[in-house]
Order: structure tokens, then sequence, then C-alpha cells
């Protein structure tokens, strides 16, 4: 008989923003049991747990999302009260050279995660929750002014927002048909430590490290909206106890900004706090060709969360790039682990 009050599954555990989510949990909930499933990709790394991994209400699997009958062995095993998927899939560059890694995890996955909760709950699902966690992407590109509200249509440009956009189908669906009680958040651009050094920061402030050139896309004048993870880690918090079953959330931190002047304000950021001379970064930024079918605009209408759940933002940018940039500093060996052997190989391909 578990000591524990609840049993939470979270998927995706050893990634960016899913470490984040196990470790707000494991912390903030000591009467909750949480299992950390991941397949341990490239993405995943437990490294980004360390503090949290003797703590007695968190427990590892190692599974793969693609492995049906493995899912349901964990789901019978711990029989969870909830989940909280994030397993994915997770970048736009790599889904343009292997689509169907994206499908395989993405959508297969997803699909044999609502398969197994089906099963495990046979039906029983008061006080059960599946909440899917994806992208502002599904929405596809904004112009110059608008912002991505719950009812905007989903229209996804890249493989990567294709197979979230059809996972998220798939998770409504299961409500529908099956009365699977669910919630769904779609969330703008995260940053932050742990995050992977092919994604636009992190990447950004490696290469200054290492004096490499920064590739920026195009003309540099794409939008994201960011926001720093612990702050999306607290909203999937409150939206996991607060949220309405089958409602959607968007969460954003309402900060636009375009890729050059990001890069610019790294590079500023960067010179001060290593001490190079002022500009020496910014000399390192390398016009490079576009993303094909790049996104023009992100930007997030995070009002109903407001509204209804309270939820803001804890963290400026200009603290959250800061405490970021400080991370990355002091965490010289967590670099190196994760962009040695495969990390040189994608590198050598996206950018040469
Ligand atoms: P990530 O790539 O850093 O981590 C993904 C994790 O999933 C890794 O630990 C990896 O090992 C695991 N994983 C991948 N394939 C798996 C499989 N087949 N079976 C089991 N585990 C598998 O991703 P992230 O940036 O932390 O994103 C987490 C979730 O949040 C994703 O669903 C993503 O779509 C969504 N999201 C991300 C952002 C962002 O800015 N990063 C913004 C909005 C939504
Ligand atoms: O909007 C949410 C999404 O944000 C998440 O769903 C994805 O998982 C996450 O990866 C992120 O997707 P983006 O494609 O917006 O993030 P990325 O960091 O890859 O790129 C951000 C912007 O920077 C984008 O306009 C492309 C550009 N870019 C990116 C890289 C890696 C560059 O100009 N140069 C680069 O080297």
């Amino acid at each position: 008989m578990s000591t524990f009050r609840k049993t939470i599954l979270i998927t995706g555990g050893a990634g960016f923003i899913g470490s984040h989510v196990v470790r707000l949990f494991v912390r903030n909930h000591p009467d909750y049991l949480v299992v950390n499933l991941d397949a341990l990709t490239y993405a995943g790394n437990l490294e980004n747990l360390k503090d949290v991994e003797d703590a007695p209400n968190y427990l590892f699997v190692k599974e793969n999302l693609l492995n049906a009958e493995g899912l349901d062995r964990v789901m019978e095993t711990h029989r969870p009260d909830g989940i909280i998927h994030l397993a994915a899939e997770s970048h736009v560059d790599r889904s343009i050279s292997s689509p169907l890694d994206f499908v395989y995890t993405n959508v297969i996955g997803t699909v044999n995660l609502l398969n197994a909760a089906k099963k495990c709950w046979d039906g029983q699902f008061d006080g059960k929750r599946f909440y899917h966690v994806s992208t502002d992407e599904v929405y596809g590109t904004l112009g110059a002014t608008g912002l991505f509200t719950e009812e905007t249509p989903y229209d996804p440009h890249s493989p990567y927002s294709a197979s979230k956009a059809a996972s998220d189908h798939f998770v409504r669906a299961y409500g529908d048909t099956y009365g699977l009680p669910f919630v769904l958040s779609n969330c703008s651009n995260n940053y932050g430590p742990h995050h992977f050094p092919e994604k636009l920061i992190p990447l950004m402030i490696n290469n200054v490290l290492k004096g490499k050139p920064l590739p920026v896309y195009g003309d540099g004048k794409y939008t994201r909206d960011w926001l720093f993870v612990k702050d999306h880690a607290l909203a999937i918090d409150l939206i996991y106890h607060k949220g309405a079953t089958g409602a959607t959330y968007n969460i954003g931190g309402f900060n636009e900004w375009q890729n050059i002047d990001l890069v610019r304000l790294l590079c500023r950021l960067m010179d001060q706090k290593t001490g190079r001379p002022e500009g020496s970064s910014e000399e390192l930024i390398t016009y490079v060709k576009d993303r094909p079918g790049h996104d023009l605009r992100y930007a997030i209408d995070a009002t109903k969360l407001k509204s209804e759940l309270g939820w803001t933002p804890t963290v400026t940018f200009e603290e959250g790039l800061s405490q970021t940039i400080d991370w990355y500093l002091e965490n010289g060996a967590w670099l190196e682990h994760v962009t040695s052997g495969a990390y040189q190989d994608y590198y050598a391909q996206q950018y040469v």
C-alpha cells in the first residue's frame, strides 16, 4: 500500500521543461509520488535531475512511448492518478530533416499513452487527469499584429508542429469518444537552465563561449514570445490542479522579441558577464540560410489563464535571461557533456 496521497506520471521528465516540472512537483508535493518516464533520447539527461534523484517521492522509469506493452506495465505497476505528458521530439530543425521520428514519438507515442491510460483507468475516471503539454506552433504564424487565443484555428507548418497538432487532436478525440478526462495547454518559447544547446538561446550562449559564429536564420526578423521555463512549470502545476476538464489554456509571457534583437541583447549580457570587450560577441553574428517554412511570428494571449486561474509570470525577461546565462557559466561541465559526441554530428549537418 502506497504511503503517498497521489501518484503522478510525468513523461519526458529528463528533458528541458520536463525536468523543471518534475523538480517542482517533487518539492511542492511531498505527498505525491512522482514517476518520471523517459526514453533518454539525445535530449533527455538525468543530470538535469541530480538534485532530486534521491528524494523519497521520486522514481525514474526508462521507457519509450513507442513500446505500448511497456507503457501498460508502467501504468499497471504505478496506477497513477494523473499523467502530465511532455515527452516529445521538440526541435523544429530536426523535424525538417527527420519528420518520421516526430510522427512516431509525438503522434503514435501519444496515442500509445492515451491507450495505456484508458486501459488502466478502465472507465473509472473519477479523480483522474491526462494533461497534454503542447505548443503555440500548432496555430501557425501571425502577421505583424494579433495574438494566438485558444480559439485560433490550427494551421501548423513544420513537421514538428503538424505532429504536435495531431497529438492535440487525438487527446481531444479521446475525451470526446471515451470520456477520458483531459486538459491541454499550448505554450510559447521557453528558455532557462538545462535548455539543450540546439535551440536559439543556449546555442548562442554556447557559441559565444566557444568563440564560434552566431547563426541567425534569414534576416533575423522572426519573432518569438519568450517565457522563463520555471514560470511554465508553475503554470502546469496550476492547470493540472485547477484547470477545467476538457479545457485548453494558452501560456505565454507577453514578451515578444525579434531574433536579431534578442541575439544582440544576449551578446551584450555575455560581454558584461564574461569580461569580454564591449561589442566583441556581436561581431560573431552571422546570417545563414533560412529555415524552410519558417513561421514569422508567434505571440500568445494568456488572458484566460490569468483571469480564470490567476497565473502571471513571476520572473521578468531581464532577470530570467541573467539567471539563465549565469547558470550556463556555472555549469560548464553540463554543457561539455551534452555538446560532445552526437551533438557535433548534428551541428556539422545543420550549419555547414
Ligand atoms: P526536450 O526535447 O528538451 O525533452 C523531451 C524529452 O522527451 C526528453 O527527455 C526525451 O528523452 C523524451 N523523449 C523523446 N522521445 C521519447 C519517447 N519516444 N519516449 C519517451 N521519452 C521520449 O523537450 P522540451 O523542450 O522540454 O519540451 C517538452 C514538451 O513541451 C514537448 O511536448 C514540447 O512540444 C512542449 N513545448 C516545448 C516548448 C519549448 O519552448 N521548448 C514550448 C512549448 C511546448
Ligand atoms: O513556440 C514554442 C516552440 O518553441 C516549441 O514548441 C519548440 O519545442 C521549441 O523548440 C521552440 O521552437 P522554435 O523553432 O521557435 O525555437 P528555436 O530555438 O529552434 O528557434 C527560435 C527562433 O530562432 C526561430 O525563429 C529560429 C531562429 N534560430 C534558431 C536557431 C537554432 C536562428 O535564427 N538560428 C538558430 O541557430
